[in-house]
């Protein structure tokens, strides 16, 4: 097997957005600012949204750091949310998502304004997406595209099956690989779907974002496929200090004696979403005053 690890394309993509901050502020602009809103006390979310405040730190960028209490009345995010788009000094503004079941996450997210949507979840930057036109690309999925391109991995007349279809991987990533000039042929499987695993063995490449571990397994796959692990699940572990470990939607062990390229959880694609976040960040900055 090969193990497709994240950590030297992060560092190199790292590298590279930090000269073009520099450069940035070198001309005399005000470094990128991040507003980071959290609502809750959900501890992944949390972990989450300390990785995405301590790379931007890292960066040089600025974040504004928003933290309430699970009980936030909608109205109240909807009120900040308004503030945040009128401030001249906030870039991009990042709602950090599972929010509490009383708020409409679709609402929050639809009143972001456009060109502040570094996450690209918005009606709009989706739609563009759809279209094939420049938008902020959301992040996971903008980082699984990167990962095919540093490890060199074709996609045009490929066989790809999706496995999940979440507003935030299943279908962003299932629309790029089926873009014009990407060229891959698509399937995007779901809970209901009747045979998976006559789709995953048909497949040169499996996208796994279903939230399940454990989902796909080497038996269900053919030798020398690409295997991306999007799932990020905590398992308990008592032999762990923290009580929990986080294990991928794929049996990774499954593949070790296999020709397939697997992505590892830690280690993997969650690497890529984070830095994807800043790179978008920086593009919001330079889009709005550069
Ligand atoms: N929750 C899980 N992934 C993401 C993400 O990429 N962005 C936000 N805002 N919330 C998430």
């Amino acid at each position: 097997m090969e193990r497709l690890g994240c950590k030297k394309i992060k560092d190199g993509l790292l590298a590279n957005l930090k000269e073009r901050t520099q450069e940035f502020i070198n001309k005399g602009n005000k470094a990128p600012s991040l507003a980071v809103v959290l609502v809750g006390d959900d501890g992944a979310s949390q972990s989450y949204v300390a990785t995405k405040c301590k790379m931007a730190s890292l960066l040089g960028f600025v974040h504004f750091d928003y933290r309430f209490d699970e009980d936030l009345k909608e109205e109240e995010l909807l009120s900040l949310i308004d503030k945040l788009n009128l401030d001249d000094d906030v870039d991009g503004i990042l709602v950090q998502l599972p929010l509490p079941k009383h708020i409409d996450a679709d609402k929050i997210i639809n009143r972001i304004a456009k060109e502040k949507d570094v996450d690209g979840f918005s009606p709009y930057n989706l739609g563009r997406l759809m279209l094939g036109q420049e938008c902020f690309e959301p992040c996971t999925p903008k980082g699984i595209m990167e990962i095919f391109k540093y490890y060199d991995i074709p996609l045009s007349g490929k066989n790809v099956t999706v496995i999940g279809r979440s507003n935030i991987v299943g279908k962003p990533i299932s629309v790029m690989c089926m873009q014009k000039g990407v060229d891959a042929t698509v399937t995007v499987c779901n809970t209901k779907t009747s045979d998976l695993k006559a789709h995953t063995l048909a497949s040169d490449i499996i996208i796994v974002a279903a939230g399940r571990p454990g989902i796909l397994d080497s038996s269900v796959v053919k030798d020398g496929a690409v295997v991306i692990d999007v799932g990020v699940n905590r398992v308990a572990d008592p032999s762990s200090e923290k009580g929990y470990k986080v294990v991928g939607d794929v049996d990774y062990d499954s593949f070790l004696t296999t020709e397939c390229k697997v992505t590892p959880v830690p280690g993997g694609v969650g690497l890529m979403t984070v830095v994807m976040l800043m790179e978008n960040t920086l593009m919001a900055a330079m889009r709005r005053r550069g």
